[in-house]
């Protein structure tokens, strides 16, 4: 019998108190809970020992066994290398999608092999690092319902956050009892989402400065330039030619070089600083030799600028873009939220949040470096889809050395234009989390994209919540089931029969669950 030696089918110990885990992916649990399991990490990163008292619950996964290590003081269990008995003949007979594929050992715990009941684990980072994979970005893929926010939410949220040196930043898009669906887990790590109300100033609303220091930092005024182009696209209607750019660049260097020398009171631009300065574009400098025709395109480009900037200033994006970035408005050490659940689902303002809270956190990334910081972008074709995904990947390369890693999920692969951005970001993350898809195209599509074997490819149309095919860089697909602790089911549950009471607990079914702290 050949033992299969990948983590796919590696068997799962179980640490007592007091007992060492020397190995790679390791999960906490708490005293209380100490036989049923657990979270997962990597070793390399150590583990809060404020968050581990937590007592978070995974079933005893199979064959899992007491194994020694100093991790296990604070309730650890770990993945053994030795593997389950399994022949790769026999695998191989069950199912030819866990034979090519093991997961990494030092990984995030996301749930078992639906076959061979191993733990799955993965980290983008450890395995970016260790040059698996050419890319930390990862893209989860499924229809409503299917599973992606309890996914996101635990293995790229939660429980990396159970580490030391991690942080997550959430654009958290859905509602869920009057506030964004990440509200709860926010405070359970002890931020205040930050929540974006159009029309609403001050009163807990937010506001952010694309102008401002922190977001040059993060790319300079070049890409500063190419956020404000981006959003002065999504303001107006139709491309933006090479005039409006020049325009752009005109007034966005006059209001810095005005700045510069001091304007008493104020510290740095704001949009409607830089929209006054539309108006002296056309008599500046560098167009003095410009005949009138010229100058009357240059003065049209302009005027059309500043009327794409004025737009964002007022109606439905009011108070959003127009003074300084709010006071509250600061990275936590574990869980910044931007909530935009109060955005209209039509209309620009998703899609610039999500991008400017991306140039925010790089720039906040350049001052703040060392941690492992996740992006996550649900609905994801707001961030990648239309003018902000160039900015996002004209930045990948600077955002990978600075431990960002892009979590974007998306319903279908046909939700996205065939030449934008957004496809190319889709193909180069190396971490694919495949949901159930509904329609055939959807699935062919899946199919053609991440090359998957072709039973694979048609078990996307009937898997079941949590159930996904996971592809990690040129690995063959493995089919996992995501596994949720008690405490995960509770802050994950979305169908809304199942919450009745927003604020004072969960209920499921009957039974009312007492109000989880991490
Ligand atoms: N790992 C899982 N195991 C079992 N059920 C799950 C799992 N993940 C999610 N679900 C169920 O599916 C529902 C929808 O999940 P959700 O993550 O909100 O889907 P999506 O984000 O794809 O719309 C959850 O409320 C829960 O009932
Ligand atoms: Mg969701």
């Amino acid at each position: 019998m050949t033992r299969h030696r990948n983590a796919s089918d590696g068997s799962v110990a179980v640490l007592e108190p007091g007992q060492e885990a020397d190995g790679e992916a390791v999960l906490p649990f708490g005293a209380a809970d100490a036989a049923a399991g657990a979270v997962a990490v990597t070793v390399d990163d150590d583990a809060e020992p404020a968050v581990m008292a937590a007592g978070i619950v995974l079933p005893p996964p199979i064959g899992a066994q007491i194994h020694s290590g100093r991790f296990a003081r604070r309730g650890f269990m770990k993945v053994v290398r030795e593997g389950a008995p399994t022949t790769t003949r026999q695998a191989e007979v069950l199912n030819t999608a866990i034979i090519g594929s093991p997961t990494d050992e030092r990984g995030v715990v996301i749930g078992i092999d639906r076959i061979s009941a191993a733990m799955i684990a993965h980290d983008p980072f450890t395995a970016y690092e260790a040059k698996h994979i050419t890319s930390p970005n990862v893209c989860v893929l499924g229809m409503i319902g299917s599973g992606k926010s309890s996914l996101i939410k635990t293995v790229y949220v939660e429980r990396p956050l159970l580490l030391k040196n991690r942080r997550a930043v959430v654009v958290d898009k859905k509602p869920r009892n009057g506030e964004g669906e990440y509200a709860d887990l926010t405070r359970r790590f002890g931020g205040e989402p930050f929540r974006f109300e159009p029309g609403k100033r001050g009163n807990g609303s937010t506001c952010m400065n694309v102008l401002d220091e922190v977001i040059l930092a993060g790319g300079g005024p070049a890409q500063q330039v190419q956020l404000l182009a981006a959003m002065a696209q999504q303001a107006g209607t139709g491309e933006l030619d090479e005039w409006h750019h020049k325009s752009l660049r005109s007034a966005y260097r006059a209001v810095m070089r005005r700045f510069e020398l001091g304007v008493p009171g104020r510290s740095a631009p704001v949009l409607p600083d830089l929209v006054e300065e539309f108006a002296d574009v056309v008599d500046s400098d560098e167009f003095a030799r410009l005949r009138p025709r010229t100058l009357d395109l240059v003065e049209e480009r302009a005027w059309s600028m500043r009327l794409r900037f004025e737009r964002m200033l007022g109606e439905d994006l009011e108070g959003m873009f127009d003074r300084e970035t709010s006071k509250h408005v600061v990275l936590h050490p574990k869980l910044t939220t931007f909530d935009i659940s109060a955005l209209p689902e039509d209309g620009p303002a998703t899609s610039m949040v999500m991008v400017v809270a991306n140039a925010w956190l790089m720039g906040m990334l350049t001052k703040h470096r060392g941690l492992r910081t996740n992006f996550i972008a649900e609905e994801g074709w707001h961030l990648l889809g239309g003018p902000g995904g160039k900015v996002i990947r004209s930045k990948s390369k600077l955002s990978r050395g600075l431990g960002l890693s892009i979590v974007a999920a998306i319903h279908h692969i046909s939700d996205i234009p065939d030449d934008s951005e957004a496809i190319a970001m889709i193909k180069e993350a190396q971490t694919i989390h495949l949901f159930r898809q509904e329609h055939d195209d959807d699935i062919a599509d899946c199919v053609r994209y991440f090359n998957l074997e072709h039973s694979n490819g048609t078990s996307l149309g009937t898997l079941q919540q949590g159930d996904h095919l996971l592809k990690v860089g040129t690995q063959k697909e493995i089919k996992v089931q995501h596994i949720r602790t008690a405490n995960e089911i509770v802050f994950t549950e979305t169908d809304s029969a199942l919450i009745t009471q927003p604020s004072a607990g969960v209920v499921v079914g009957d039974e009312r669950q007492p109000q989880l702290a991490l």
